[in-house]
């Protein structure tokens, strides 16, 4: 299937590695101009350089803190003197520290309303006059399972999040005759750098071995292991691209079946 999105501009927020990562490779193999965001300049350069090396797209990296307003205005604003527009954004970051609700301190809440859900909204807000512009736009958040279902130790993560699903909602009723379409995707447990290290973490507290560990969760999924970072990333390009042309709204889960909801 052509996705239509060869020539487009994808700004991809973690960019280096990770669900970002994923996300620039599905989007650049589409053949999508991407310009890619994230704190270490030199892994970025370096992702950016092997992207460009694979797929022939430019690719453009603007190294930044996406928890910053004044790193998202630039980012817009590079993207925009280099490519001339932007079409896609993928807003995806780092997720918040952990937390739980009887405790988390006003330092780590507000690093985490910055993080996962300030920075949504400051994407958006700052991308969205350039997708009118250009009449067209397509705005994939990338969020959690917590969502749907608390994960232990990570409040900030659920409700923050939650906070993000209410805005997307919002501004896809606002933007949708602009021929602007917003989604979210939630992935529950894919194996990325971030995720061993929550693995590795439980190892050093627990004793147990890494790979057991890793068994062992696989055997609480109905699907039986834990997912690849392009299982996500191919559904957010098709979600970035002009074959999705009806669905904007929506919150779509990639869990493998973990989350314990009907709907
Ligand atoms: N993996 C999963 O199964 C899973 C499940 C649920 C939710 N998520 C969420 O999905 C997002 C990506 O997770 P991941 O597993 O791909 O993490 P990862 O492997 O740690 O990658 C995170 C990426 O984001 C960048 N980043 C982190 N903080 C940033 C910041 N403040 N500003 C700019 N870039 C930043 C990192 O680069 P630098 O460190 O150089 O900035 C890196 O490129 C997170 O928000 C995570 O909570 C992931």
């Amino acid at each position: 299937m052509d996705l239509g999105l060869k020539g487009r501009v994808a700004i991809v927020g973690g960019g280096s590695k990770g669900l970002g990562r994923a996300c620039a490779d599905s989007l650049a193999q589409e053949g999508a101009n991407l310009v890619v965001c994230s704190r270490n300049a030199r892994e970025l350069d370096q992702a950016a350089g092997e992207i460009r090396a694979a797929t022939g797209v430019d690719v453009l990296s603007v190294a930044g803190d996406l928890s910053q307003l004044a790193d998202i205005q630039r980012l817009v604003q590079r993207t925009v003197d280099h490519f001339g527009r932007i079409d896609v954004l993928v807003n995806n970051s780092g997720g918040p520290p952990a937390g739980r609700a009887v405790d988390t301190t006003e330092a780590v809440w507000t690093q985490s309303v910055d993080m996962a859900l300030m920075f949504f909204i400051r994407m958006s807000r700052e991308a969205v006059p350039h997708m009118k512009a250009g009449g067209w736009g397509r705005i994939v958040n990338v969020l959690a399972s917590s969502v749907f279902q608390p994960i232990d130790n990570l409040v900030t993560s659920g409700v923050t999040r939650m906070g993000a699903v209410a805005f997307a909602k919002s501004l896809s009723d606002e933007v949708g005759r602009d021929n602007i379409l917003v989604n979210n995707v939630a992935p529950g447990y894919l194996l990325t750098d971030r995720m061993m290290h929550i693995f590795e973490t439980r190892s050093a507290d627990t004793g147990a071995n890494v790979e057991d560990l890793l068994h062992a969760h696989s055997a609480t999924i109905p699907v039986g292991r834990l997912g690849r970072p392009e299982e996500l990333a191919d559904l957010v390009a098709f979600l970035s691209s002009e074959k999705n042309s009806y669905t904007t709204g929506a919150t779509i889960l990639v869990d493998g079946g973990v989350v314990r909801s009907v709907m």
